[in-house]
């Protein structure tokens, strides 16, 4: 697996092999990950497959998708690709339906898909405002209705929102964001409290800054913007997407059958880190 050279020396530079579990983890589960030709997204494809699932990627634009399918297939996995766009219900129904007719069930969903850019609350048009929270909130939404449905037939199933640190304390700048998020974690607990029942596990990861192309090219843009948010992460660099996956791969395995309804942060430290006092001074 690779990650974007963003920066180089601020991201983590340790081996995070194939290694860190024992077995293949998802042997056979099925994953849908919404988002999952890009960035992170593929990060979750490309790890979950080497843990064993067959992997279905969904977003808008085929050129995205294309190559992380290819690169699953050429080393051995399952993937299928299927152009949809979360915020049209239809089409997420029916590429749930293309999921479980080339692989037969679908365990797993990524609710991974996103959008994001900066703008000042006071400047941004209804239809940003719209644009992101439709991909975000309501675009997670259908995709945890339409999979839901079949988990609960099956009672079996994990789902996982990719959600920011900043779903929490909401975030100067992306207001349309910050909100969705805080809307996703409010539906990760619905859910999980409605759907445990079926032996579904609905929980978050609230990740601080990880380099990707689309991250990088929408909020952190300059060399100085990631030196002033590393100075802000007590790890002193930013996240390695393969961190990332191999938390995610362990939310969606059977080994956290007891997690539900939990919103897990992996940032460095950073969403503690915020000094009252000069206290570095001796
Ligand atoms: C102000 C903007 C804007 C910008 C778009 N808009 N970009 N307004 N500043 N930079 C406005 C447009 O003017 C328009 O409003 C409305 O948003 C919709 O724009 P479209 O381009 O028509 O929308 P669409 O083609 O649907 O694209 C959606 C998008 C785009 C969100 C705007 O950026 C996108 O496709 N993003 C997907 C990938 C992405 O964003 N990845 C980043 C995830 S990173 P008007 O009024 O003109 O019609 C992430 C990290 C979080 O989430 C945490 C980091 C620590
Ligand atoms: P990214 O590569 O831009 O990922 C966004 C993905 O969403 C793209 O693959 C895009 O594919 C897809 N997408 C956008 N609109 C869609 C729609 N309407 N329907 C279907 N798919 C759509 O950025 P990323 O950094 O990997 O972000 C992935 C997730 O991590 C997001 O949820 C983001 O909020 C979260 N996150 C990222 C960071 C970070 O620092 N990178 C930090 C915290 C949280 P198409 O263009 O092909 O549709």
């Amino acid at each position: 697996m690779t990650t974007i050279p963003l920066h180089g020396s601020l991201v983590a530079n340790h081996q995070l092999g194939a290694t860190m579990f024992e077995g293949k983890i998802l042997r056979d589960r099925v994953a849908i990950i919404t988002g999952g030709g890009t960035g992170l997204g593929r990060a979750f494809a490309l790890r979950f497959s080497e843990l064993g699932a067959k992997i279905a990627i969904a977003s808008r634009n085929p050129e995205h998708l294309e190559p992380t399918r290819a690169e699953i297939v050429q080393q051995g996995g399952g993937a299928i690709a299927i152009p949809t766009d979360v915020r049209a219900p239809e089409q997420v129904d029916a590429m749930v339906e293309q999921v479980v007719k080339a692989f037969g069930r679908v365990d797993i969903l990524v609710n991974n898909a996103a959008g994001n850019f900066i703008c000042k609350a006071e400047k941004l048009s209804p239809n940003g405002w719209r644009a992101v929270v439709d991909i975000v909130l309501n675009g997670s939404f259908f995709c945890s209705r339409a999979v839901g449905q079949k988990m609960i037939a099956q009672k079996y199933g994990k789902i996982l929102n990719i959600v920011t640190t900043y779903w929490a304390t909401g975030n100067p700048g992306t207001i349309h964001s910050a909100a969705a998020k805080a809307g996703v974690v409010a539906m990760t607990k619905t859910l999980a409290a409605e759907w445990g029942r079926h032996n579904i596990r609905v929980n978050a990861v609230a990740p601080g800054p990880f380099p990707t192309e689309g991250a990088a090219s929408r909020l952190f843009v300059t060399k100085e913007d990631i030196e002033r948010m590393v100075k802000g992460i007590p790890a002193g660099r930013l996240g390695d997407p393969r961190e990332l996956a191999n938390l995610a791969a362990f939310l969606v395995s059977d080994y956290a059958d007891y997690i539900n309804g939990e919103v897990v942060t992996i940032d460095g430290g950073a969403s503690v880190n915020f000094p009252m006092f000069d206290w570095e001074k001796d």
